[in-house]
């Protein structure tokens, strides 16, 4: 006899449907699974057959073929078990077709019969709710991050015997109901006013929070890079609920346990400097996100720039245009998203006090030039914002502390909003950086003035064309900042400062 059972595989962060079909009948006895099942999923044969007979049922010695459509899509992870389990219980007669048609079934099965977490349970209620499903059934540990979405109930399941009995309708079990969001109150330690001094650098993280821009610390040690990039995702305005589940679902496929609820917080991803390319953008045969996708929605901070690997840096190059990374497997191309603002810091030579009125620098000049070099132009080109911060004085130190993260994240909002409003509640990325080039003709209407400021900066700093794009954005947040519609001289100033720093690291190099 012939039954069927729908299930999905993960595909980047997403789910795609998989028809499990299981036929039953008389022969010598063996199990077979075809339809481009990866060697996660081939294992999944032995694992399946006794859960089913250590859950108790019956099961007799026939021939048992275990299709899985569409066969060009590759399989991987442990999802499919439960399906095919209770597709395979449905050939032998013992679940009614009807009692599987429109359920989403997903989850890894132990040899006892126990239900273990899969990765991706957002996807997966994603999935079943684009697909206008009656009901997933998902390992319970999966269960908190999948009833986050509403329009699909999420049956959390424990065995493959539990599960069976909640299809037939003998032992109904409830869904699991789904956190609110917004609830959790999130803390941000610590605050922007320990930071004494510093004004253009605060100045510089405001409106790179403020429009989602790149900005790049360069300066002396100790003079507090470190300390202020650890402020800025206090400055960020909380997640919408769209972002909320984008960062859920790439976090979800990585973490040791799944998120028992949806992720509110920005991420703020620091990688250590020796990361490798694939750990910096993803990759590996089941392909899992990087850092680059992980700080989706928030913050990349790379501490130390120049000791990152050159590679990894030069792989962040499409992430930084496009907003996502594609990683290549032998049948497809894989999106993961990455929109996220990059941080990053450095000393300007490696003793770390070149131009530091109080200190002299003793390295060579050749040094100093490869030391830079190990960072090239094409990604300094994409930092919008290129920020000195002097070492600070006594007398700064003892200041008294200046305005608190609530006071700047206040404002930071306020020029979110602008945004929102500008690109519309359909614009799943309503950020200036974000902008393409429609809307940069659109929404950068410049004074007069303000044109033939820009104009001349473009020549006088040589600067490429993606860099007055990009002037072009951080002008437009300044002026957001200001709650002005049209891009005057100051805020064009301000912009073009933030890459004056262009043409002295180019000769540097
Ligand atoms: N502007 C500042 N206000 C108050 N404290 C500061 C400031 N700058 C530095 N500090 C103190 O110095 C410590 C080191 O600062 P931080 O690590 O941010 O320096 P850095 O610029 O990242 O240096 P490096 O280039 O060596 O990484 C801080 O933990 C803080 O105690
Ligand atoms: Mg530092």
């Amino acid at each position: 006899m012939l039954a069927k059972a729908t299930s999905a595989t993960p595909w980047g962060v997403d789910a795609r449907p998989v028809q499990v079909e299981v036929d039953v009948y008389n022969g010598l006895p063996q199990t077979q699974i075809v339809g481009l099942p990866d060697a996660s999923v081939r294992e999944s044969r032995e694992r399946v057959r006794s859960a089913i007979k250590n859950s108790g049922f019956d099961l007799p010695p026939r021939v048992v073929i275990i299709n899985l459509a569409p066969a060009d899509l590759r399989k991987d992870g442990n999802h499919l078990d439960l399906a095919i389990a209770m597709a395979w219980l449905s050939a032998l007669g013992q679940i009614p077709e009807e009692a599987l048609a429109g359920r989403l079934l997903c989850g890894e099965l132990g040899l006892d019969g126990g239900i273990r977490a899969v990765r991706g349970g957002l996807a997966l209620a994603d999935l079943a709710r684009r697909r206008g499903l009656r009901e997933l059934l998902i390992p319970a540990v999966n269960a908190g991050e999948a009833a986050a979405l509403d329009g699909v109930p999420v049956v959390p399941v424990k065995t493959l015997a539990e599960a069976v009995e909640h299809v037939l309708g003998a032992v109904p079990i409830a869904p699991a109901p789904g956190g609110r969001f917004g609830e959790i109150r999130i803390e941000h330690e610590p605050d922007l006013s320990e930071v004494r001094g510093q004004d253009a650098a605060k100045r510089a993280l405001e409106v790179a929070a403020a429009g989602g821009h790149n900005l790049l610390f360069l300066g002396p040690p100790g003079s507090g890079k470190t300390m202020l990039a650890r402020r800025l995702p206090g400055i960020l305005p909380p997640l919408s609920l769209a972002e909320a589940i984008e960062v859920t679902k790439v976090h979800s496929l990585v973490a040791e346990e799944p998120p028992s609820r949806l992720l509110e917080e920005r991420p703020f991803r620091s990688p250590h400097p020796g990361i490798s390319t694939a750990g910096m953008i993803g990759g590996g045969s089941i392909p899992r996100p990087g850092e680059a996708s992980l700080a989706h929605g928030g913050v990349l901070f790379l501490d130390e720039l120049p000791e990152f690997r050159r590679d990894a840096l030069e792989a962040l190059r499409q992430p930084l245009e496009e907003g996502h990374v594609t990683v290549v497997r032998t049948r497809a191309r894989i999106a993961f998203p990455a929109r996220f603002a990059l941080l990053s810091a450095m000393n300007p030579c490696p003793c770390g006090h070149l131009g530091d009125p109080r200190h002299a620098c003793r390295c060579p000049q050749p040094l100093i030039e490869r030391y830079r070099s190990r960072i090239s132009g094409p990604l300094l080109d994409r930092i919008d914002m290129h920020v000195e911060v002097p070492a600070v004085t006594l007398q700064e130190l003892r200041s008294e502390p200046a305005e608190k993260t609530a006071q700047v994240a206040a404002r930071v909002l306020g020029a979110r909003e602008r945004q929102r409003h500008r690109f519309g509640r359909t614009c799943s990325t309503p950020i200036n950086a974000a902008m393409g080039p429609e809307d940069l003709r659109s929404f950068c209407r410049l004074t007069d003035d303000a044109r033939r400021l820009v104009d001349s900066a473009f020549e006088r700093l040589h600067l490429s064309a993606r860099a007055l794009t990009r002037i072009l954005k951080v002008a437009r947040t300044i002026a957001d900042l200001e709650g002005r519609d049209a891009i005057g001289t100051s805020h064009a100033a301000e912009a073009i400062q933030y890459r004056s720093l262009d043409r002295r690291t180019r000769r540097l190099k």
